[in-house]
Formats: structure tokens, C-alpha cells, sequence
């Protein structure tokens, strides 16, 4: 039988949330929104606060088709709601705001370090590494899962790809979470759209934690210049039969783009995975029981959480897309978050079902040149915590949620506190 809503939809969404305030988003994703655009005005116009808008995009298959369309819908001028100056842009911009062919050559070069073969033969240490920061949480018997495990973990675990030293994660956590979360007051103090912040409107996110990644990121780069490590920074940077080094500024964006893509969006995929499972015992009992199910449990939480709302692109001559008119220099903005949940591609789509086959979703984007670089790291980090998770403990109890990061682009809850069963 098909629900009518999504469990998670929040009181405070009547249909006609504000997709582009950051302030929607505190009280959960807007489902029932994003259902009625999807039925109504699948290609609906949105204002913003500053008098700009865009076209929300909101069903699957149009999301799929302009994602693919890059000639005409570009990624140059940012993928982000935020409207840049072309010096703004220019100063700002990482592998995620080029196009074919340039970006083409950039994901050549990085793609080395985050195929699925590469990834996969960090798995031991990566799953040690999870069980001792498994180990010391489960000992305290109640706690945030968050704080203890899943804000830690994705960046540890990206930090033993790229040769980061442990004790330098909790600082490059903290960084990220200044970058991406760069609406939410709990986490920086130059609060996009409430403070001034026009001091830093070159540095990656306007935030000031860009200009401490910068230099991190030279002095890693510098060390293994001379002398490479085995590790993935030092392979970015060797000469390789099949194309260049990145230079030291390109580098230097990527290893930006890197701590703020790698950090929050496995966090709250975790988080928000785990809620799923205890909601739905019978899902987390079928998992308990046959541990085969772990891949096809890691897609559906992937499709379930769609962490990254959206990304937004810029279109490049007039087009029309499901009867409306686009034109030239417009925002286009791809929601994931909705086409995820779209009934005319997904069964039952408000179903949080681990063995959902098959599971197209749309959670690392599809059929475009900018499919998340880090996906089969964020499907190993998640799948291995889940394993050595479900291998400790007997139950697992939310004993309190609380606390959406404020915005519009990353969807997750900062707070979870279970009891568990060991
Ligand atoms: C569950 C976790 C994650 C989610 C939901 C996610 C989501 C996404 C999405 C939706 C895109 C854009 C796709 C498109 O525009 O077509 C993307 C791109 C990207 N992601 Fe992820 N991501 C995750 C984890 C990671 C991790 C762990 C890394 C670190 C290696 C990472 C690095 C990147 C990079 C560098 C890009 C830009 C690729 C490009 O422009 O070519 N992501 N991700």
C-alpha cells in the first residue's frame, strides 16, 4: 500500500515551503513541497530574498536529462543557489563549477585516487580504524552518535586515503564544517546570509577556515613534493603517463573541495541511515539477519537521506523544459532531494525498503560529468560502519533527535543520542 506522506515531513510544511531559505530546512526536508511541485509544476519558478530566483527542477527524469545536458546547462557560473561576480567566481572555482573538456582533464587527474579499486584497498585499516572509534562510543552505553562517531569517522577515513595524520582530522572537520555549513550559526560565525562577509568573497564559502585550508594543504603538498609518501596526495601530484600533476593551485582548490565534500554529507548520510533503520525495526532486523542485504541497505540509505538537496546550474541560451520557457541566464536547480522520491520512477517511494532493486537514485547525481568523485569511498565508509556497528551491539535506541543543520543544501540532523545493546 502506498503512504501518502513521508514519515519524516515536517508539521511546519504545508506544500509551500520556501525551498531557497536556509531556514526550511531546520524543521526537515520539505516533502510534502516537493511532492506538490513534482505533481503541479514539476519546472516551477522560486524567488529568492534578494530579488534574484531560479527554475526548481523537480522531477527525476527532467533532473536526469539537464544533469546531462552540461553544454546547456553549465556548471561555470556555480552550483551553489548563491549568485558570484565573475571575480568572485573565478577566485572560487574547483573542479565542480568547470564543464567539458576542462573539467574533463581536472576529474582525469583526481579520478586516479577515488576509484573503487584504489578505495577498496584501503579497507582493513579503514574498517580497524572504525571499530576502535566504535568501541570507545559503545562504552559509554548512551551517547551522541553524531559527535561520537559519524562527525569523526568520514574525515579519519578520507584522512588514511590521502596519508592525513589522525591527530589533524578533528581540525580539518572543524574546517569543513565551516565551509559547507557555512549557513548554520552553530558551526562558524560568518553566517552567509546573516553577516557581513564581503572581506572573504574570494576564499572558497566566504569563509575564513578556506585560507587555513589553503595552507594546510600547500605544506602537505610541498612535503611530498620532495619526498612522496605512499599515499593519495602524493600519487595527485606525481607525473603519470596518462596526464600531469595538478599544479599548486589546483591542488589546492581540489584538496579544499575534498575537505569540504568528504566531511558532513557521509555524516549525516550515516545519521540520517541510522534513524531509518531504527524506525523501521523489521528493515533492521532483516539486515541483522542477512548480512548479504548490507549493498542494497547502503543504496537505499543513500536514496533515503539524498543529503546534497541540490546543485544548480546556469543555462546557456533559451530552452524550454516541460512547457516553460528558460532563458538565457537563468539558475536551473536540480533538486536531488525530490527526484529521489519521484512515484513516477520509484515504487512506493515513501517505503524505506533495504532490498529496493532496482535503486536508480539520484543521491551522488547521474549520467553527468560531475557524478560524486567520492562515491565508492562515502558506500565503503557507510557500509563498513553499518557491519562493524550491527557486529557490537544487539539494539539501538533513539533516545533523542534534534537540531537540522540550517540549510538549504546539505539535509541532516546534528544531534543523536542513542542507548545501545552490547
Ligand atoms: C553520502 C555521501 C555523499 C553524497 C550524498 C555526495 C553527493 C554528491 C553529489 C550529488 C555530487 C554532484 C553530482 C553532479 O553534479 O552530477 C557530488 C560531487 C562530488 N563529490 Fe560527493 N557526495 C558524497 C560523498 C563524497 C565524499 C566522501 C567525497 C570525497 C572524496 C566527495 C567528493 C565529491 C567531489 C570532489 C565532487 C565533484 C565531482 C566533479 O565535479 O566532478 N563526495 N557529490
Amino acid at each position: 500500500m502506498t503512504i501518502e506522506r513521508h514519515p519524516w515531513t515536517p508539521e511546519t510544511d504545508d506544500g509551500h515551503a520556501d525551498l531557497a531559505s536556509h531556514d526550511t530546512w531546520v524543521h526537515g526536508t520539505p516533502y510534502a513541497t516537493l511532492e506538490r511541485l513534482r505533481d503541479e509544476d514539476p519546472v516551477s519558478w522560486v524567488d529568492e530574498a534578494d530579488g534574484s530566483g531560479f527554475w526548481a527542477v523537480t522531477r527525476y527524469a527532467d533532473v536526469i536529462e539537464l544533469n546531462r545536458r552540461w553544454d546547456d546547462f553549465t556548471s561555470y557560473r556555480g552550483i551553489r543557489l548563491e549568485e558570484m561576480d565573475a571575480e568572485e567566481t573565478e577566485a572560487r572555482r574547483t573542479l565542480m563549477e568547470l564543464d567539458p573538456p576542462d573539467h574533463t582533464r581536472l576529474r582525469r587527474l583526481v579520478n586516479r585516487g577515488f576509484t573503487r579499486r584504489t578505495v577498496e584497498s584501503y579497507e582493513e585499516p579503514i574498517r580497524e580504524l572504525t571499530g576502535d572509534i566504535l568501541d570507545e562510543a559503545l562504552a559509554l552505553g548512551e551517547f551522541d552518535f553524531v559527535g561520537e562517531v559519524a562527525r569523526v569517522l568520514p574525515m579519519r577515513m578520507l584522512g588514511r586515503l590521502l596519508g592525513v595524520p589522525d591527530d589533524d582530522a578533528a581540525q580539518l572537520v572543524d574546517w569543513g564544517d565551516q565551509l559547507l555549513s557555512n549557513s548554520d550559526p552553530e558551526y562558524t560565525d560568518h553566517v552567509v546570509d546573516q553577516v557581513d562577509t564581503d572581506e572573504f568573497r574570494l576564499i572558497p564559502f566566504r569563509s575564513p577556515a578556506g585560507l587555513e585550508v589553503f595552507r594546510y594543504a600547500q605544506e602537505a603538498a610541498i612535503e611530498r613534493r620532495g619526498c612522496p609518501h605512499d599515499d593519495v596526495i602524493s600519487r595527485l601530484l606525481e607525473p603519470t603517463t596518462d596526464g600531469e600533476p595538478l599544479s599548486d593551485l589546483e591542488f589546492n582548490n581540489f584538496f579544499a573541495l575534498l575537505v569540504a565534500a568528504g566531511n558532513d554529507t557521509t555524516r549525516y548520510s550515516l545519521t540520517e541511515g541510522l534513524r531509518a533503520l531504527v524506525d523501521h525495526p523489521d528493515q533492521f532486523r532483516a539486515l541483522r539477519d542477512d548480512p548479504s542485504l548490507i549493498d542494497s541497505a547502503v543504496e537505499e540509505i543513500l536514496r533515503w537521506t539524498t543529503v546534497t538537496t541540490h546543485f544548480r546550474r546556469t543555462a546557456t541560451s533559451d530552452q524550454e523544459v516541460g512547457g516553460r520557457a528558460i532563458a538565457e541566464g537563468d539558475k536551473v536547480v536540480l533538486w536531488w532531494a525530490s527526484a529521489d522520491y519521484d512515484q513516477r520512477k520509484f515504487d512506493d517511494p515513501y517505503r524505506f525498503d533495504i532490498r529496493r532493486d532496482p535503486n536508480d537514485h539520484v543521491a551522488f547525481g547521474r549520467n553527468g560529468p560531475h557524478l560524486c568523485l567520492g562515491a565508492w569511498l562515502a558506500r565503503m565508509e557507510i557500509r563498513i560502519t553499518l557491519q562493524e556497528l550491527l557486529a557490537r551491539t544487539t539494539e539501538i535506541e533513539i533516545v533523542h533527535t534534534s537540531d537540522r543543520l540550517r540549510s538549504n543544501l546539505i539535509s541532516g540532523t546534528k544531534h543523536l543520542t542513542v542507548r545501545v545493546g552490547t
